[in-house]
């Protein structure tokens, strides 16, 4: 007799600049998700409830300097630091909808005149996402929203160049979604992709490591 293996979850990230609009809509994503039935958690990244996301969130609040470098493989090691249980949750069914991944690692260091393949050595290895949701938006238009906070690269110019080290890291994961639409009209768009990934993960689509 056979044992049936579960489907499958799916691992979907969200990026954008900070104020595109990402953690209200991962929010939205995962209750619309449960409201299906899925098995889905929301999850982060910084994950600041950790030691080293600790280090990252006072290191972001300016209440401590760290080496460009440093700062790099913290953040690098914050995502290490739950590899296996983001590999446990995929394998045993349930989707991860995560705010931020490599992508921003990668984009906010290089921002900053680190070499961009030096800053995506660390991510190898980490699991691949089986989708990233980009919500595009002008970095001027994300500053209009109510303004940024005063976290450290919360600046115009600064997330200028994030969005430039943005584009050059989409490949065919990548589904980019006009972060300037109506919020219900960006909810229905995420929604629509992020289900169609999902049945393709239910149906075999094999876990990879970044960056294949
Ligand atoms: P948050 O606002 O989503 O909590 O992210 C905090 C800041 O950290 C945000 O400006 C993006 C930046 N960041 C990095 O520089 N490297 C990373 O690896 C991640 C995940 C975020
Ligand atoms: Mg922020």
């Amino acid at each position: 007799e056979s044992k049936t293996s579960v489907a499958r979850g799916s691992l979907i990230i969200l990026e954008g600049l900070d104020r595109s609009g990402k953690s209200s809509q991962c929010a939205k994503l995962v209750s619309y998700l449960q409201g299906k039935g899925l098995s889905v958690e929301a999850w982060r990244f910084p994950d600041r409830t950790t030691v080293i996301g600790q280090m990252i969130s006072s290191y972001l609040s300016n209440e401590s300097h760290l080496d460009d470098k440093v700062i790099h493989l913290l953040f690098s090691a914050n995502r290490w630091e739950k590899r296996a249980l983001m590999e446990s949750k995929l394998t045993s069914g349930t989707t991860l909808i995560v705010d931020r991944y490599s992508y921003s690692g990668v984009a906010f260091s290089a921002a900053k005149g680190l070499d961009f393949q030096w800053c995506k050595a660390p991510e190898e290895g980490l699991i691949a996402p089986d989708l990233v949701l980009y919500l595009d938006i002008p970095p001027e238009k994300a500053a209009e929203r109510g303004g940024y906070g005063t976290e450290r690269y919360e600046k115009l110019e600064f997330q200028k160049k994030v969005a430039e080290h943005y584009y050059a890291l989409r490949d065919s994961s990548w589904e980019v979604v006009d972060g300037c639409l109506k919020m219900e009209s960006v909810e229905e768009q995420l929604r629509e992709i992020a289900m169609n990934c999902i049945s393709k993960c239910q149906n075999g689509k094999p876990l990879v490591n970044l960056w294949s």
